[in-house]
């Protein structure tokens, strides 16, 4: 915690509780630059993906992560979470790279040098070339494999982190890559969807395990969450329309918030909405606003998963890890912001335990499938130049970060 939150004590409905915590995120693959040993970049080069574009250099967080540091820092927030790529930590079967780790020490030094809590996420999308060849996420090894990950970077690097995440929205990779066939590797399956998350369990219970015998910083797992309703032109399919919503709860959600059970905090990120009939999902409506990732624009979704995570988790101390909003309107991102935060206010007066909040991205950044077309940075990033350039977002989010109360959107 730092002066950014401790400031307010006032009792304003605006106010978040005392020690409520502010920051940005990023991923590694979305903006280091240059990860070539995972499965996403072989992907991204694979003949016949729909990725539209290669990473490439992305935005040089791997060299700039100094100035990018400094300035979240200055815009007001008080944490930063990112992620360690452990391609390049273990870019073969138990070849650590000291060089990488004290890379990644930097990091961690760089945020500590600007009063910065660094959350660290073990696994944010990207698989080494190695672990995948094996299998990756469909075979029982891969937990082990990504244990024995974590403990080497809670040894290593342990004593400077302020939070941890094992997995970044592992649901995620088992729907888009092992369902759907979108995301590496590409398989289209329900069993292999089944077992993929049955391994994200796995490897969530072990690593949490071998990160705790090293370290005392509070874990988590972070979930991707839809505020999910029914639509129906006629009430006699209610039921069945609920039947097609709890199959994707099952699919998706309810393994992972079981295990989250025994954690220290459980990580919300939400961006939008689905509604559901009773065939299924339904595409938003032509006349409804929707994002530049075609997304319903549906701040209120927040305050909905957030309910469900808590009730769900059985009370686990929750933090939204991501929420945010890709549009090339940036008063639209304030506004989207602003709604997601009152939503956040309603939790707490409700009692429910939420510790902080974590706008999705730092900057503009490599939107995997999409490639750099989505924007949802509250900082710019020139392409050619590298030269970031803060949004008006960035100083109301930062402004609000270092009151520790919410603003009017045009404040
Ligand atoms: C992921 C991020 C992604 C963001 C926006 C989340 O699902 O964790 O990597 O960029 O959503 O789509």
């Amino acid at each position: 915690m730092t002066s950014a939150n401790t400031a307010s004590t006032s009792t304003s409905p605006r106010s978040f509780p005392a020690g409520f915590t502010w920051g940005t995120a990023t991923a590694a693959h979305q903006v280091e630059g240059n990860n070539w040993n995972n499965d996403w970049w072989e992907w991204e080069h694979r003949v016949g993906t729909r990725v539209k574009e290669p990473s490439g250099d992305t935005c040089d967080h791997y060299n700039l992560y100094p100035q990018d540091i400094a300035m979240l820092a200055k815009l007001g927030f008080d944490n930063y979470r990112f992620s360690v790529e452990w391609s390049r930590i273990e870019p073969e079967d138990g070849e650590f790279s000291q060089a990488e780790i004290n890379h990644y020490r930097k990091v961690l030094e760089a945020c500590h040098e600007h009063n910065i809590t660094p959350v660290v996420t073990l696994h944010h999308f990207t698989t080494p070339r190695w672990v995948a060849a094996r299998g990756g996420w469909v075979n029982d090894s891969t937990a082990d494999l990504f244990a024995r990950f974590s403990e080497k970077v809670a040894k290593s690097l342990g004593d400077g982190v302020g939070k941890w995440c094992t997995i970044n929205e592992p649901n995620m990779v088992s729907t888009i890559g092992y369902l759907l066939g979108e995301f590496p590797p590409g398989t289209k399956s329900r069993e292999a969807r089944a077992k993929a998350n049955e391994v994200f369990c796995q490897a969530h219970i072990k690593a949490r395990d071998a990160v705790k015998s090293v370290s005392s910083a509070p874990l988590g797992i972070t979930l991707a969450m839809q505020e999910y309703t029914i639509n129906v032109d006629d009430e006699s399919h209610r039921k069945a329309a609920e039947g097609k919503r709890d199959m994707a709860w099952d699919g998706l959600e309810d393994c992972f918030l079981e295990v989250a059970k025994g954690d220290d905090y459980f990580g919300v990120q939400t961006y939008t909405r689905e509604r559901f009939n009773q065939d299924g999902r339904i595409q938003p409506d032509a006349d409804m606003r929707t994002t530049i990732m075609g997304y319903e624009f549906r701040p209120q979704a927040l305050e909905a998963c957030i309910r469900r995570a808590w009730e769900k988790t059985g009370h686990v101390p929750i933090i939204v890890t991501e929420n945010g909003i890709a549009t090339s309107d940036d008063a639209e991102r304030i506004e989207y912001v602003h709604g997601a935060l009152e939503g956040v206010l309603n939790c707490i007066q409700d009692g429910i335990d939420i510790r902080g909040y974590t706008y999705w991205s730092l900057m503009d950044n490599f939107e995997w499938m999409y490639g750099y077309g989505p924007t949802f940075g509250i900082v710019a990033v020139d392409w050619k130049t590298q030269v970031r350039t803060p949004r008006p977002s960035a100083s109301w989010l930062g402004r609000i970060a270092r009151g520790n109360a919410l603003l009017p959107r045009n404040a």
